[in-house]
């Protein structure tokens, strides 16, 4: 069976029909530039013009940055602040003529890691995060998602983490991989002391370099790279897609 998914950035919106099968994408997956300002409108159309572009009808899941409680968006991180209190299950139902779901993005990321990447088949307390422009949290018990949880917000040193260890933390600072590897190590840590994970998957961009700067993490608990990688956000959108 095919849902679609469209995982939705502060820079590109990603979309592709996904078997949820195996969580393969079953086409080549279109990408087109998040309108800026990212206001809701100029987000919802931009979407539609992806559904359209790969001439799907039907239901469509959606990820975000943003905590999203029930379709509705509570916080906006590198998208436009009017978001805010959106009903998001309704705009984007309405832009493309179809049912709707949004989920945060690392929720969405972290249940195509459990569902069809490095958490399969894990039990107990599993974290997934994302590391790009923000850092994104999944957290999962046996299997089930507690949404919204965004570790990436928690205090670090005095400062909120992901402006600390975040991927483009590296690139602004000109960071070495093994600079970076050790403020991440040291997040996780700290994570790994607040939420007692059973396995920490790490993923987002940074994830594709993991060879890099993996050797610097000595957490003590199981640590793998994701496995979907930048096709993540997409597939775990993909089963959020309500039924036709
Ligand atoms: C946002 C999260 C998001 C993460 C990854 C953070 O800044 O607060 O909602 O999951 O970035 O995009």
């Amino acid at each position: 069976m095919q849902r679609f998914g469209i995982d939705i950035g502060g820079t590109g919106m990603k979309a592709a029909p996904v078997d949820v099968a195996t969580g393969a994408l079953t086409t080549d997956r279109i990408r087109v530039e998040t309108p800026q300002p990212a206001t809701p409108d100029r987000v919802a159309a931009a979407a539609a013009g992806l559904v359209e572009a790969h001439g799907w009808h039907g239901p469509v899941g959606i990820c975000m940055p943003s905590v999203v409680m029930h379709g509705v968006v509570r916080s906006a991180a590198n998208i436009d602040d009017s978001w805010i209190g959106v009903d998001a299950d309704g705009l984007f139902s309405d832009a493309i003529g179809a049912r709707a779901h949004v989920v945060n993005d690392a929720d969405a990321a972290g249940q195509a890691e459990t569902t069809w990447g490095a958490g399969t088949g894990r039990s107990g307390v599993v974290l997934c995060l994302t590391f790009g422009t923000g850092i994104g949290s999944g957290l999962f018990v046996d299997g089930v998602l507690v949404p919204n949880t965004e570790f990436g917000h928690v205090e670090l040193d005095g400062a909120d983490a992901e402006v600390l260890a975040a991927a483009r933390v590296r690139k602004a600072l000109n960071l070495s991989w093994a600079e970076w590897g050790d403020r991440v190590n040291r997040y996780l840590h700290h994570i790994a002391f607040v939420v007692s994970p059973d396995l920490i998957i790490l993923g987002g961009g940074a994830s594709k370099r993991a060879h890099k700067w993996i050797d610097r993490i000595d957490v003590d608990c199981d640590v793998e790279i994701a496995a979907l990688q930048n096709d993540a956000g997409i597939a775990g959108a993909a089963l959020h897609a309500p039924d036709a």
